[in-house]
């Protein structure tokens, strides 16, 4: 039985996780998992309510779960980045999830804004350094709104955590045996100290893997490939800035924002992982039912997947890829007319077999 803390936040996380929940509780039926879904009241709501973001109680009481199944954190009447840095960094550094784990694969029936590329070409992963770089909140500033303002906002990169991104990167790049490559983005022409440490790092721990080919791109032309050949990557491995803007970009190629899942991962044992869609709240539309929530049904396979629950996973994965590949939805947008609730009826539906899926 796991112990799954459901923590929906602020803007359309609430709608997106019951979607999420509706095909998670459907394929742990079927396969016969148990399942304990913790609910937290966190989020923009219950700190203007209270002025909380995380308290010790909540991080206690996260530390004792299987997993966190996140929907996102934003809210339209705080100013950025309390909640950012209250909640979702503070989960992540925390729990040490220092791996960010995003693929960006391009589902058959889904829209692809590129021209003459199919599922085919764009099928690779990010792995996204996720407790360090520009993220950590060290910097400063002085003569705030005059003239003479100064800033800084340092980016801190270890040898450490660079090291364990890395490492899990190859390991990634072995495992799914595709292409047998791993592709370094950085800014190494101009970040000659930072990115210096991670093109050490990288040739160093890539010694250890013969069969892995070293592949590098700088970040802009990173951008530029994504677009005119995706098909060129396996895995990517990253700084927490890049891959943030990157996966984005990943998200566009695939389909849009609703079908990019993610995992903030702590692979060592006893970690706390964490599992949410890459979209941010999106608070104009919160309510509203217009989200395409299968960015947060994939998250679930990915839990499930992390906890060695294959079998769900493939599941999830396998059912939404064949609902995507009707093309009863093509696009994911929320221009496109589709509710929310109609994917995840249809895929549990399907999973459940009350639904005959279409020809
Ligand atoms: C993401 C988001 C977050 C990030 C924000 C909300 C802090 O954009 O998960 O990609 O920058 O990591
Ligand atoms: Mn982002």
């Amino acid at each position: 039985m796991y112990k799954i803390a459901v923590v929906p936040c602020d803007g359309v996380g609430p709608e997106i996780v019951v979607e999420g929940l509706k095909v998670l509780d459907a394929a742990c039926r079927k396969h016969g998992v148990e399942y304990e879904k913790i609910p937290f009241d966190i989020g923009g709501d219950r700190y203007l309510r209270t002025g909380e973001l995380l308290t010790d109680q909540d991080m206690a009481d996260l530390a004792k779960v299987d997993a966190i199944f996140l929907g996102a954190v934003g809210h339209q009447d705080i100013a950025p980045g309390i909640l950012e840095h209250g909640i979702l960094l503070r989960l992540r550094f925390e729990f040490d999830q220092y791996i960010n784990l995003r693929p960006i694969k391009l589902y058959p029936g889904v829209d692809c804004p590129l021209k003459d590329k199919g599922p085919e070409d764009i099928e690779f992963v990010v792995v996204r350094e996720n407790t360090e770089d520009m993220y950590v909140g060290i910097g400063g500033g002085m003569r705030k709104g005059t003239p003479y303002e100064v800033t800084t906002q340092t980016a801190v990169y270890t040898r450490r955590g660079t090291e364990r991104a890395i490492r899990y990167a190859f390991e990634l790049a072995r495992k799914r045996g595709k292409m047998n490559k791993l592709t370094l983005v950085d800014k190494a022409n101009v970040l000659t100290h930072g990115h210096d440490l991670w093109r050490r790092t990288f040739a160093e721990v890539g010694e250890e893997y013969p069969d892995i080919k070293l592949d590098y791109a700088f970040v802009d032309a990173c951008c530029m490939w994504m677009v005119k050949n995706p098909e060129v990557f396996d895995v990517i491995v990253t700084t927490n800035m890049f891959g943030d803007i990157i996966t984005d970009l990943g998200a566009m190629i695939q389909g849009g924002l609703g079908v990019a899942a993610g995992g903030n991962i702590n692979p060592e044992p006893g970690g706390v992982s964490m599992f949410e869609p890459i979209h941010g709240s999106a608070p104009k539309y919160a309510g509203k039912g217009v989200i395409c929530p299968v960015a947060t049904i994939l998250s679930g396979a990915m839990m499930m997947d992390f906890l060695g629950e294959t079998a769900v996973a493939k599941e999830i994965e396998d059912v939404t890829s064949a609902a995507l590949g009707t093309g009863r939805w093509g696009d994911l947008s929320t221009r496109s007319g589709h509710r929310t609730a109609e994917y995840g009826d249809y895929i549990a539906g399907v999973i459940e077999g009350t639904i005959t899926p279409d020809a």
